[in-house]
């Protein structure tokens, strides 16, 4: 198979979450600008399930919030329109994550709430989305399990026989990888370049791409999760850091450190969902 094969067989995977109603009104919503807070919380309260599972996430730590957020239009307010409605769209991918990989709900967790510590830290404008983005950054082993899964079950054979990345050995049989995967999903349900871009290059940053600077904050929080081994990617090796995510942040090894700490501070409460 060829990408431009694979991509297709993502696009019409029949198994793969699509865009409730919910979702497509509350995105037309927030896309207007006459949209206050109060009406975007008021409809995705209509429906209970996603709003269970949105506040379900605005309350599990890594957001950071100290007090719990009992409604919804109270998380729009605090979150910003962009950051719910992602979190609508992971919503509907949320079970799929447990079930796919053990320890990837746990890691996309501690992902997420490892990326909001680095972009407050380096002072990216939109924290809330790129601690979106973490959360999904890995997304793309569900597509792939979801989507391909005799392919799936050969890239984890492989990993655990040569004890290779789960990107290297996705890479070795399919040509492309979870990044990407992910990336032609999340396009397909017409979400922004800049949440798309840092979800599909989390293994591939390179300073020259759009986004580069939210792309080097998933890149790192990936690593520094892996690293402290909170959850689990599928696999037991830790890629390799790209220098030049660092210095695109304005971080040395001393920032990293003190985001680590942070990290250790906080993972009771991650821990604790
Ligand atoms: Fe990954
Ligand atoms: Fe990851």
């Amino acid at each position: 198979m060829d990408r431009d094969q694979i991509r297709t067989r993502i696009e019409e995977a029949g198994n793969l979450p699509t865009l409730p109603d919910v979702v497509i009104r509350i995105t037309e919503m927030a896309d207007r600008a006459e949209t206050t807070g109060r009406q975007l919380g008021l409809e995705i309260a209509k429906d209970q399930v996603i709003s269970a599972k949105v506040l379900r996430l605005v309350n599990s730590g890594f957001y950071g919030f100290s007090q719990p957020i009992a409604t919804v239009p109270h998380a729009v307010t605090l979150l910003g329109f962009e950051t719910v409605k992602t979190l609508v769209l992971g919503s509907t991918v949320l079970d799929m994550m447990k079930d796919a990989l053990p320890g990837l709900w746990e890691h996309s967790m501690a992902c997420a709430r490892t990326s909001a510590l680095i972009a407050e830290h380096a002072l990216l404008d939109d924290v809330q989305e790129v601690c979106t983005a973490g959360l999904l950054h890995d997304l793309g082993k569900v597509v792939l399990r979801q989507s391909m899964e005799d392919a799936f079950r050969t890239v984890v054979s492989l990993v655990q026989e040569r004890d290779w990345l789960f990107v290297e050995a996705e890479e070795h049989v399919l040509g492309a990888h979870h990044g990407h995967f992910a990336g032609w999903l999340l396009e397909k349900w017409g979400l922004p370049d800049r949440l798309v871009r840092p979800i599909a290059d989390h293994h591939n940053f390179h300073e020259d791409q759009p986004f580069a600077r939210s792309t080097a904050v998933v890149h790192l929080a990936d690593i520094l999760c892996r690293a402290e081994a909170l959850g689990r990617g599928g696999d037991r090796k830790i890629p390799r850091l790209n220098p030049a995510a660092l210095e695109i942040l304005g971080m040395a090894i001393d920032d990293v450190l003190g985001v680590m700490e942070r990290m250790s501070e906080e993972m009771r409460d991650i821990r604790r969902v």
